[in-house]
Formats: structure tokens, C-alpha cells, sequence
């Protein structure tokens, strides 16, 4: 069964993704719902398509993967899922809420509290040890159990003789590994990964994909993750393609 049916073929099936008041079992069922997103962007008097009405419909728990060439929208549509970018049109629901009506105060506390952000240059800060690094989303929202979780996520990466280093001690993959315990820390529900092997190489590409899976499979996150690589295929659950802002799989 293809998972990234398309609104229509959702309605087809009754399992309305974008109606208010579709059936609540199953929207439940969806981490992610994507409803006709357009992003455009005013360059130099004339609009950039990024979207051209992207429907986009990913089960909880499964780790889907969007590929396309360069520009085709893949890092538009993870941050227009993230809230970090805003959608001219349409709507995003992420876990039955819809993130394209929160005020931006809102918004950052959701983004806080749900979602988990790793990207293809680790954005370490590299002032802070590893430990730091993984502790800070946690020092930020002010939860309980720090250091409890901190060290639950730094075994969890393979990580923990790491822990008093700082990013430029360590090697690319092993930053990396800093970057998705980080983005762990607050048990996030949904992990945003844009091109997250893009500066490893392959060996080290796979040791990460294979930690992702780990991840999916046993922290019981969602994951959407943009590549160009296509090894990253061989772990995800599912492939979304773009193709200048438009979906071109079958979904
Ligand atoms: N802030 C922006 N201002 C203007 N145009 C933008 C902006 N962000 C993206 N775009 C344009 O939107 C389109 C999609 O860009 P996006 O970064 O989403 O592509 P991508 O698939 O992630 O590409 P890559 O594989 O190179 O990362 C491109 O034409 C890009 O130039
Ligand atoms: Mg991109």
C-alpha cells in the first residue's frame, strides 16, 4: 500500500485528511498532514513557486524520506511542516493541531515542546561540550529530569566517552550524532532532518541511517527527512519526490 496517497484518493478511500471535522480516528492515526501548501517568494519582482499545492499525509511513526533535485522544494516544505517558514496558502496540521493558525509565540512553544530539528551542517554550538549541546533544548524549555535525559540520549547515539568534548574535537559523523541527540532531548514527536548525511561520507552516511532507524523504531518518533542521497531510500518507510515544488510519486 502506498501511504502518500493524494487528497483525492484519501477522499476516495473516506479517509479525509483535510475537512474540518473528518473523522477524528482518522486524522488521529496522521503525525503529519500537509493540505494544498503553496510557499512563494517575491525575487527581484517576480514570485518563485517553492509549492505549488503540496498534499502530504505521513502516518506517525513512519520515517519518510523526500527527495528531488536542487531547488525543488524539499527544504521549504520541511520548514513550512517545522513552522520555522510560513505556507501563503493551505494548511499544516501536525498531530491533529493546525500550526498555520498559531501566533508565533505559540508556535515556538510548539516547536520546543514537539519537534526536534538536525540539519546538514550539525549547527553545534561550538562553544558547548557535547553534553552542552544536548542539554541546552532542555535548559531552554525549562523541563525536569536534565541530566537524566541528556544522558539517556548520549547512550543512545553512542556518545557518552564524548561527552565533555566540543564539536571541533570530533569528527563530522560524530557530530552529527550530537545534533540528533539534541534534537531528542525534549522527546520531540516529530524529527525534521534536512539532507542530515549531506556532508559524511558513505560509510559514516549508513552508521547515521542506521541510528535513525534505531530511533524511529524505538523512540516511536515521526521522521520527514530531505536527501539527495540515494542510499537514504534503502531506510526510510516511504519516498516522497519533488519536482520544481510539485509531488511527482505516486502519493
Ligand atoms: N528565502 C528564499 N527567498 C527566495 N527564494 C527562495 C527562498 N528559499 C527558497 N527559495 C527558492 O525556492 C525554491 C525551492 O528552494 P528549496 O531550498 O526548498 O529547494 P531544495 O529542494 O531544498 O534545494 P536543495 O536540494 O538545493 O537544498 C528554489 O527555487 C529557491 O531558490
Ligand atoms: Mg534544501
Amino acid at each position: 500500500m502506498n501511504i502518500f496517497r493524494a487528497k483525492s484518493d484519501l477522499k476516495k478511500q473516506n479517509l479525509q485528511v483535510a475537512q474540518p471535522g473528518a473523522a477524528t480516528a482518522a486524522i488521529a492515526e496522521m503525525a503529519v498532514e500537509v493540505i494544498d501548501v503553496v510557499r512563494t517568494y517575491r525575487v527581484g519582482g517576480s514570485d518563485v513557486m517553492a509549492l505549488r499545492a503540496i498534499n502530504l499525509a505521513v502516518p506517525a511513526g513512519k520515517w519518510i524520506g523526500v527527495k528531488g533535485r536542487s531547488g525543488s522544494g524539499k527544504t521549504t516544505l520541511l520548514n513550512c511542516v517545522g513552522g520555522l517558514d510560513h505556507p501563503n496558502s493551505g494548511t499544516v496540521r501536525c498531530f491533529g493541531r493546525d500550526i498555520t493558525r498559531m501566533s508565533d509565540s505559540e508556535l515556538t512553544s510548539w516547536r520546543r515542546q514537539q519537534v526536534g530539528f538536525v540539519f546538514q551542517s550539525f549547527a553545534l554550538l561550538p562553544t558547548l561540550s557535547a553534553w552542552e549541546n544536548i542539554e541546552l533544548p532542555i535548559r531552554i524549555a525549562g523541563q525536569k529530569g536534565r541530566r537524566a535525559r541528556t544522558k539517556y540520549c548520549m547512550e543512545l547515539v553512542g556518545l557518552t566517552k564524548w561527552a565533555n568534548h566540543r564539536p571541533y574535537e570530533m569528527s563530522g559523523g560524530q557530530q552529527q550524532r550530537v545534533a540528533i541527540a539534541r534534537a531528542l532531548a525534549n522527546h520531540p514527536r516529530l524529527i525534521l532532518a534536512d539532507e542530515p548525511t549531506g556532508e559524511l561520507d558513505s560509510t559514516t552516511a549508513r552508521e547515521i541511517l542506521s541510528l535513525f532507524r534505531h530511533i524511529v523504531e524505538t523512540e516511536g518518533v515521526t521522521m520527514l527527512m530531505t536527501s539527495h542521497d540515494p542510499i537514504v531510500l534503502e531506510y526510510v518507510d516511504e519516498v516522497v519526490e519533488l519536482q520544481d515544488g510539485q509531488r511527482v510519486d505516486n502519493g
